[in-house]
């Protein structure tokens, strides 16, 4: 990522980052709305996984110029989510649930260049953790 799609990155999160509980909100309302079958993977009381999936937003941001940092934390969670059946084609449905809803909270904010910004930095996350993933795989086989 460049200087540039990383400063884009981080004004663009700086905005929404005082309305991450409504982000959260959002995100799982329009993912279990649209991709039902994701449901049960997920546990009933949805509260920590939001706080969560926030909190690991704001590690990414925070370390978007630092990204030797993020390696492990998301090979870790990479293999974490193994366990909790997540596959690799779930990535794009993630990445394209949470970037929509991020502009519709951006309004007028919002831009072709951040939904593309954005969706190349799930990317690089998903691939990171599915990095984590394959190494599981192919050490338990
Ligand atoms: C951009 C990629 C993703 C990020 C940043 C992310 C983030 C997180 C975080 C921080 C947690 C909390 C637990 C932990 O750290 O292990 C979590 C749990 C979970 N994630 Fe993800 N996730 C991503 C992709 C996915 C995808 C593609 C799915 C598949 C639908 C998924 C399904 C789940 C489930 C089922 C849990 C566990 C809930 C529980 O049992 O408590 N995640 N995720």
């Amino acid at each position: 990522m460049n200087q540039d799609q990383i400063q884009r990155l981080e004004s663009s999160f700086n905005l929404l980052a005082p309305r991450a509980q409504e982000l959260a909100d959002r995100f799982y309302a329009k993912l279990f709305t649209e991709h039902r079958e994701v449901r049960t993977m997920f546990p009933r009381d949805m509260s920590d996984q939001k706080q969560k999936l926030v909190a690991s937003l704001v590690l990414v941001v925070r370390n978007l110029r630092t990204p030797e940092k993020l390696h492990q934390p998301l090979v870790d969670m990479g293999q974490r989510h193994v366990g909790y059946g997540t596959q690799a084609e779930h990535y794009p449905v993630v990445r394209d649930t949470l970037v929509a809803v991020m502009g519709e909270m951006a309004g007028d904010a919002w831009n072709d260049q951040l939904e593309s910004d954005w969706k190349s930095a799930v990317d690089f996350v998903a691939s990171v953790m599915l990095e984590g993933a394959q190494q599981l795989t192919a050490s338990s086989a």
